[in-house]
C-alpha cells in the first residue's frame, strides 16, 4: 500500500528523517544508481494543472532515475477541457493502471478529498496555497547539510507569506524541530497563526542563520499592498545593501522562481552564501524519496 503525500504536517519526523537519509543515498550513489529498473513497472503520472519548471521536472528526473515508467498528463489535450471531473479523470488513470499521481493544482482541500476516493496515491506537488511538501523536504535537507543542530535555529521567513504554501509547508515542517521563526516583510502579508517574531527585514536578516525569501505570489492575490517593484524591493527586498547584516556562517535559500531586483538582487541570488540552485538540484534526491515511499509505503 503506497504512501499518500499531501502535507508536511501529517509526517513525523521519523518520516522526515527516513526521508532524507534515503535522499542522500541517493545522492551518494548517484553514479551507479542512474539506470535502475527497481520499479520498472509502476506507472507515475506528473499532473501538472498550474506552471512548474523545478517541481516538474525533477520529479520527472526523479521517476525516472528509479526506473518508473512516466506519463505527463497534458491538461490541455486532455478531456478536462470537455468538463470532465478531475476525479473521473483521476479516476480513468487509476482504472488503466496508474501507480502514483503527482499532483498540482489551485484548488485547496481537493487532494485530500480525492486521496479518501482514490486508491492510486497521491504526491501533492504544490496545492493553491496551502502546502508545498516536497519543497519544504528540500529545503529542510538543504539546511541539514550546513547546520548539524536545528533546534535553536534562526530562520527567517521574508515576503509575501500569506500567499506562500513553501512558507506553509516548511513552517508545519520546522516547528516539529523547534526552529525559532523570525517573519518578515509587508505586514499585511504576514500570517496570524504562524508563532514567531515579526522584525524589519534589516533585523531579521542579521538575526538569521537561514533566511528563506519569498516571492511575492501576484497570480494568488486581488489586493495591491505594493505600488511598485521598486518600492518593494526598498523596503522588503534582500538588496545587495542589506548583504553587510549577513552572518557569515547563515545560509539563504529561496523556492524559485525568483524575481531578480524585487525580493532579491541579483548579487544576492549568486551570492557564495545562497544555497538556490543547490536546493533546486536537492529536489531530485528528495524526489526520489518521495516517489519510492509513494510507492512502497512506510
Ligand atoms: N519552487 C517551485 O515550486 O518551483 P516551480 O513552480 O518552478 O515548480
Amino acid at each position: 500500500m503506497g504512501r499518500n503525500l499531501l502535507c508536511t504536517e501529517e509526517l513525523t519526523t521519523q518520516e522526515i528523517e527516513d526521508i532524507i537519509l534515503r535522499a542522500q543515498f541517493f545522492q551518494n550513489n548517484k553514479d551507479h544508481l542512474s539506470s535502475t529498473q527497481l520499479y520498472k513497472n509502476k506507472f507515475v503520472t506528473n499532473f501538472f494543472l498550474e506552471p512548474s519548471t523545478r517541481t516538474r521536472f525533477s520529479f520527472e528526473i526523479a521517476e525516472k532515475r528509479l526506473g518508473c515508467e512516466v506519463i505527463n498528463f497534458q491538461s490541455n489535450d486532455s478531456s478536462l477541457k470537455k468538463g470532465e471531473s478531475l476525479y473521473d479523470t483521476l479516476k480513468t488513470l487509476e482504472a488503466q493502471g496508474i501507480d502514483v499521481a503527482v499532483i498540482r493544482l489551485c484548488e485547496e482541500d481537493m487532494l485530500e478529498y480525492l486521496s479518501k476516493k482514490l486508491s492510486l496515491t497521491i504526491v501533492n506537488a504544490g496545492e493553491g496555497k496551502k502546502e508545498h511538501p516536497t519543497q519544504a523536504l528540500l529545503d529542510f535537507y538543504t539546511i541539514k547539510k550546513y547546520f548539524k543542530e536545528i533546534k535553536g535555529l534562526n530562520v527567517a521567513i521574508i515576503g509575501d507569506i500569506a500567499h506562500s504554501r513553501v512558507a506553509r509547508s516548511n513552517y508545519n515542517l520546522l516547528k516539529k524541530y523547534g526552529v525559532n521563526f523570525i517573519f518578515g516583510g509587508p505586514k499585511e502579508l504576514m500570517v496570524e497563526d504562524f508563532e514567531g517574531t515579526y522584525l524589519p527585514v534589516d533585523d531579521a536578516i542579521k538575526q538569521a542563520d537561514v533566511v528563506m525569501m519569498l516571492r511575492i505570489q501576484f497570480e494568488r492575490q486581488n489586493n495591491n499592498y505594493i505600488s511598485s517593484n521598486e518600492e518593494y524591493n526598498s523596503k522588503y527586498g534582500f538588496t545587495e545593501s542589506r548583504l553587510k547584516h549577513l552572518q557569515s556562517h547563515a545560509i539563504i535559500l529561496h523556492p524559485a522562481p525568483v524575481n531578480r531586483g524585487v525580493e532579491m538582487d541579483d548579487v544576492i541570488v549568486e551570492h557564495k552564501q545562497s544555497k538556490i540552485f543547490e536546493q533546486t538540484s536537492n529536489g531530485v534526491w528528495i524526489r526520489m524519496a518521495v516517489i519510492e515511499k509513494a510507492i512502497r509505503g512506510n
